[in-house]
């Protein structure tokens, strides 16, 4: 059972610490060098004012949205972690099942500590017992060292019956000093070489390693293009003239993401750079963004900056961490009903109602 003091997604992260050990809890919440920018994603999320509507008829209305031709009960997704194991057990198979009985989609990363197979059967076993319709699954790639083995991640995530594939493309540089507690690892890549890998943070050059000769490139993505007829989606992108390129090279969505400020300090907030690149896009493409979503009311701030859709990162492995599955159901049930009211306090009766009318900020107060 719940804890009847747990009412915020803040509650489950104040908790969260006391059900990991100590270097996990560091691993998922940490941010790049001194995590000014993970800091600044929450930051204006919180600076960011909605301006509600009075008066205006609700009826009939819904949260529901159809994003690249796939129905979600609200416009947020769960983003792509890797190795959920570290936060409870059942990892993936929890979050997939919760995802699965709220109509919420869900990104699946190459790095899950359960197969994408075993993800995806958890998922349409808990839609089937709850006689709801399947959630959308969306199946985030990797690039691996050739190609030949990234299609054959791309072959398996359509065999298993995922909706869309997900190409991150801002971590390929990443460098981290985690290391796995012993019994989880890379489900998806057991039995292959592990990716390029030089240096930590502190360590070696990037420049005239592998780390840099095998990063992917635009080349890749027009490859990845031909090789799925999914929808495709292409995750990190901060500048406009990426989010065109990404379109040009056949993406059917972006994600605008700094990786909720793990890969680099100093880079901007999704939200700061979310309208210039939801007018470059000029609906050619799905919006989405994720980084620093704690609450229902970010959600519409996002939308009315132009967003299609959220991703929600960390809160996840907070609510997986203190309740398992059932934490994870309540995590995305607080926020669509925080969003839902939300949504009806702007007096929008869909999630399309919400402009960049409905925000205001310190500088354009009331205006
Ligand atoms: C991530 N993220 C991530 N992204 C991705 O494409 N593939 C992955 O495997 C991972 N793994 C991962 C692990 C952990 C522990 C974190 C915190 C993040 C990035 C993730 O998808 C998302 O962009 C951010 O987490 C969003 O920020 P919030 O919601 O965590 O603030």
């Amino acid at each position: 059972a719940i804890p009847a003091d747990i009412v915020t997604l803040a509650d489950y992260e104040r908790r969260a610490v006391h059900h990991m050990p100590a270097a996990s809890w560091r691993h998922i919440q940490s941010g790049a060098d001194r995590e000014i920018t993970l800091a600044a994603n929450i930051a204006q999320f919180d600076a960011l004012q909605l301006l509600p509507r009075v008066l205006a008829d609700l009826s009939g209305g819904s949260t529901a949205i159809r994003l690249l031709g796939m129905d979600l009960a609200a416009p947020m997704l769960l983003a792509p972690l890797a190795y959920h194991r570290l936060a409870h057990p059942d990892g993936e198979l929890a979050v997939a099942r919760a995802a699965a009985a709220l109509g919420t989609g869900m990104v699946v990363s190459t790095l899950s500590s359960f197969t994408l197979e075993e993800i995806a059967l958890a998922s349409r076993a808990a839609s089937r017992e709850l006689g709801r319709d399947p959630a959308p699954l969306w199946f985030q790639l990797y690039l691996q060292d050739d190609r030949e083995r990234s299609a054959a991640l791309v072959r398996r995530a359509e065999a298993a019956g995922y909706d869309a594939i997900v190409l991150t493309v801002d971590a390929s540089l990443k460098r981290s000093g985690f290391t796995l507690p012993a019994g989880i690892a890379a489900a998806n890549l057991r039995g292959l070489p592990s990716r390029s890998q030089t240096g930590i943070a502190g360590g070696p050059i990037l420049f005239g390693t592998p780390l840099i000769d095998a990063a992917p490139t635009w080349d890749d993505l027009a490859w990845l293009r031909q090789a799925t007829t999914l929808p495709l989606i292409v995750k990190g992108i901060l500048a406009a003239d990426d989010a065109r390129l990404a379109i040009e090279h056949g993406a059917d969505g972006i994600i605008v993401s700094n990786h909720g400020g793990r890969v680099m300090d100093g880079l901007p907030t999704p939200l700061s750079v979310l309208p210039g690149i939801a007018e470059a896009v000029g609906g050619r493409a799905a919006v989405l963004v994720d980084g620093g979503i704690r609450q229902g009311t970010d959600i519409a701030k996002a939308l009315a900056l132009g967003a299609d859709a959220v991703l929600v990162g960390r809160p996840q492995l907070h609510a997986l961490a203190v309740a398992g599955v059932i934490g994870v159901a309540h995590v995305l049930h607080i926020l669509r009903a925080e969003y839902e009211l939300a949504q009806a306090q702007l007096g929008c009766r869909t999630p399309a109602g919400i402009s960049r009318a409905h925000v205001l900020d310190a500088q354009n107060g009331g205006k």
